[in-house]
Parts: C-alpha cells; sequence; structure tokens
C-alpha cells in the first residue's frame, strides 16, 4: 500500500484538522464559536467601502461569507494540502458549482461514467441541456482522453472509487494524459476529482496529479449522518472564481452545519482508519460465505484492481459491497433486501461514512433509475449490497451480517 507522503508540511493530518493554523499564541475560545447570523454590524460605513474594495476582514452577508464557515474551509485547504477551499450547503452544491464556474455553452467535459448518481444524471440530463457536452470514457481506456480533448475541452471528471462496484480510476494516470493534452491544446485542462468515497485520510488527489477535490462532506468528513454539505478545494484563483459564482447560485453553507462539521475533524482521522479497519475484516468474513457470490473491497487480493489500490491509496476505505446469491423462491434483489431487512445492528438507509454501518441495495436506491443496459454498464447487479461500514465492534458487525444472510 503506498505510504503517505507527508506533503504540505510535516504536521499530522489530524494535528492539521484539529488546530488548522491556529499554532501561536492565540487568546480565545479552544471550540470554533458558532456565528449564526445572516448579517454583520458596521462599525462604520466605511467597512461597506472597504468590502466593496476586497477587504477580507469586513464580513458583510452569510451567503458570501461566516467566520464559521471560514474555519472548516481553512482546516480542509491544509488537510488537503490545497491553497484554498470552499464549504457549500450540499455535495452537489459543490460539484455543480464548481463545474459550472469553468463551462459555458459550447464547451465539453470527459468523465469516467460510474459515478454518483446525482452527478451522473446531472452530466446525463441537464447539463446537455445548457449546451455543454459531456462525453463518458471507460476508466480502463484512459488513453482516450487524449483523442477525447477538444478546443472546447475545460474538465476531465473522475470519482474514485465509484459507486457501488469501488471499481479504481487511476488519478495519475489521468492527469497525465490530461497534460498531454494540455501541452497539444496550449489550454489549461482542470483535473477533479471526487474524493468522496477515499477521503483525504486514505487517498491524495493532488499528490497523483489532480488540479480540484470535490468532495460530500456529508460523508467521511461530517461522519455522523446529521449534516449534509461539500466541499471544493484547489488553487487559490480556481476557489476564488467558484466562490464568486455561488454568490449568485446561492448553495453556502449554514453556520451551524459548518460548526458540527469542524467538530467532526477533530476525530475524522481516527473513524476512518477505525472504519478501514473494520471494512478489512468484514470483506473477509465474507468472502467465503456460502450465501455470497462475491465481495468487493480495494483491499481484498480477489479485488480486479488491488493493485491499482496499493499503488494510489494509503488505506483502503470502508466501503465494501457483497453480491447476495439468489435462493430457493427468491430472486437476487429479493435474497439482499431479506438481508437488509433482518439486520439488526447496521441500519438500512441511502449514504455512507457515517460512524454507524449502513446497507442499500444500488437497484433499489442510487440505480433505480437505470436502464438494464446502463446498469450493465456500470457492472450492477440485483443481489448487490452496498455496506457503508461503521465504527462498531466488529465481532458484532460480523455475526449481525452472519444471522442476517443466513434468513436470504
Ligand atoms: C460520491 C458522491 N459524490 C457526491 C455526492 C453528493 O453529495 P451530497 O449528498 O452531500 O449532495 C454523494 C452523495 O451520496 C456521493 O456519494
Amino acid at each position: 500500500m503506498k505510504k503517505k507522503k507527508q506533503s504540505g508540511g510535516i504536521l499530522s493530518l489530524s494535528t492539521r484538522a484539529i488546530h488548522g493554523n491556529k499554532l501561536y499564541a492565540y487568546k480565545g475560545p479552544v471550540a470554533t464559536p458558532i456565528y449564526q447570523t445572516s448579517t454583520y454590524r458596521f462599525e462604520t460605513s466605511d467597512d461597506a467601502v472597504r468590502y466593496a474594495k476586497g477587504d477580507p476582514s469586513v464580513y458583510v452577508y452569510t451567503r458570501y461569507h461566516n467566520p464559521t464557515v471560514h474555519d472548516v474551509e481553512e482546516k480542509i485547504a491544509l488537510m488537503d494540502h490545497g491553497e484554498a477551499a470552499a464549504l457549500f450547503s450540499s455535495g452537489m452544491a459543490a460539484i455543480t458549482t464548481a463545474i459550472l464556474a469553468f463551462t459555458k455553452p459550447g464547451n465539453e467535459i470527459i468523465s469516467t461514467a460510474a459515478l454518483y448518481g446525482g452527478t451522473y444524471r446531472w452530466f446525463r440530463d441537464e447539463l446537455p441541456q445548457s449546451g455543454i457536452t459531456v462525453k463518458f470514457v471507460h476508466p480502463d481506456h484512459l488513453d482516450q482522453i487524449e483523442r477525447l480533448v477538444t478546443a472546447k475541452t475545460t474538465i476531465v471528471y473522475v470519482e474514485t472509487p465509484t459507486n457501488p462496484t469501488l471499481d479504481l480510476v487511476d488519478i495519475a494516470e489521468v492527469a497525465k494524459r490530461v497534460r498531454n493534452a494540455e501541452r497539444k491544446s496550449g489550454r489549461k485542462i482542470f483535473v477533479m476529482v471526487d474524493n468522496t468515497f477515499a477521503s483525504i485520510v486514505n487517498q491524495d488527489p493532488f499528490a497523483l496529479g489532480a488540479d480540484v477535490i470535490v468532495e460530500s462532506a456529508t460523508k467521511y468528513l461530517g461522519g455522523h449522518s446529521d449534516i449534509i454539505a461539500g466541499l471544493v478545494v484547489g488553487t487559490s484563483d480556481f476557489v476564488k472564481r467558484v466562490k464568486g459564482l455561488a454568490k449568485h447560485h446561492g448553495g453556502c453553507a449554514d453556520p451551524f452545519a459548518a460548526y458540527l462539521l469542524t467538530r467532526s475533524l477533530k476525530t475524522f482521522e481516527l473513524r476512518v482508519r477505525k472504519q478501514n479497519g473494520n471494512a478489512l475484516a468484514l470483506a473477509r468474513a465474507l468472502e467465503n460465505h456460502k450465501k455470497v457470490n462475491r465481495v468487493l473491497h480495494p483491499g481484498l487480493p480477489s479485488f480486479p484492481k488491488h493493485q491499482l489500490a496499493r499503488k494510489q491509496m494509503s488505506g483502503y476505505g470502508g466501503m465494501v459491497t457483497i453480491e447476495v446469491k439468489p435462493s430457493k423462491g427468491r430472486s437476487a434483489v429479493e435474497a439482499a433486501a431479506r438481508v437488509c431487512d433482518n439486520l439488526k445492528i447496521a441500519v438500512n438507509a441511502m449514504s455512507l461514512g457515517g460512524v454507524e454501518t449502513l446497507v442499500s441495495i444500488p437497484v433499489y436506491s442510487s440505480h433505480i433509475f437505470m436502464s438494464d443496459t446502463e446498469l450493465l454498464q456500470h457492472g450492477v447487479t440485483p443481489g448487490m449490497i452496498r455496506i457503508s461500514v461503521g465504527i462498531e465492534g466488529i465481532e458484532d458487525l460480523i455475526a449481525d451480517f452472519e444471522q442476517a444472510l443466513a434468513l436470504a
């Protein structure tokens, strides 16, 4: 497995997540205060003029900026080794605003097709209506990127690991192909990575050559299934333009959600490392179960892209997907539903990344809108159960899945 490089400073991830850059004698609260306000008093009217001239110390309106939100943005930028970050009201607000800030009608995006359902549908159904074309590339044929790039291409977008098969995209290879294409076209093309499934604990997209990280902070960063939030991380210039558009599109983060997120960051690395360990142990325990056809987890030697996982990830993540066999009198999806309905500890609910183990059936949830052909292309089968492994006792989790599978 890739040894994590300490790029961007010598402080560990947890130190950056807990302290941000407040590493000096600092008088004030230890916990981040919640600035639950929509607007800010000016000392004198001159403040408004200073703000208009670009003075960052003048706060005017929470849709533009807020100190609690700013605290998270500063910490995330440090954690991801980015120059700057922007916090949004959801992962989708982050993704859509980042993309729209750098595309206009007539532009093109190249993307892998195995994506979070919301992103995929936005690419497939809505962006083309605004005159923005999305071309899909297969993760096993990344050489095609250079052929697909035109003078109109502004972004190459990837998500890895992907939902629910946990298929991996070689980020370094994507970046190499894009840099080659840039040299030919003479124009900047941004490599944008959705790092939600791995999180910065397990995968460092900037070290692999990406330009921008987008992420649903609803998942591992939030980690308690109680907030919706999203992030864009990149250079100061990139984030400045994204924030400029965010002012008009309005997907700003709420100060209370930002407070909960900054609180969650303090245990983020601890939680994710525990989830990594639990996921690998659960995957191993279920791999040879007689009611299970396949177990997909990047850390298993049987995983089709295990070697790529070893190369580009520093931990294998907390997601495991199992494929339940059809049983006597039950189709595969019925058997999968029976497992989910009989789990006593793991919770039958959408989403991922929280401290509690969650399960969902992709063909009933994230992939319910897909045609049979699309399901086949995405490698999604009816018996699949996606497991977001939490931090419960691993013996309890294994016993829970064994008793539920016995009833399938
Ligand atoms: C990989 C990935 N990206 C983006 C999103 C969207 O995030 P949010 O629900 O916070 O808008 C999700 C949500 O499930 C996701 O799984």
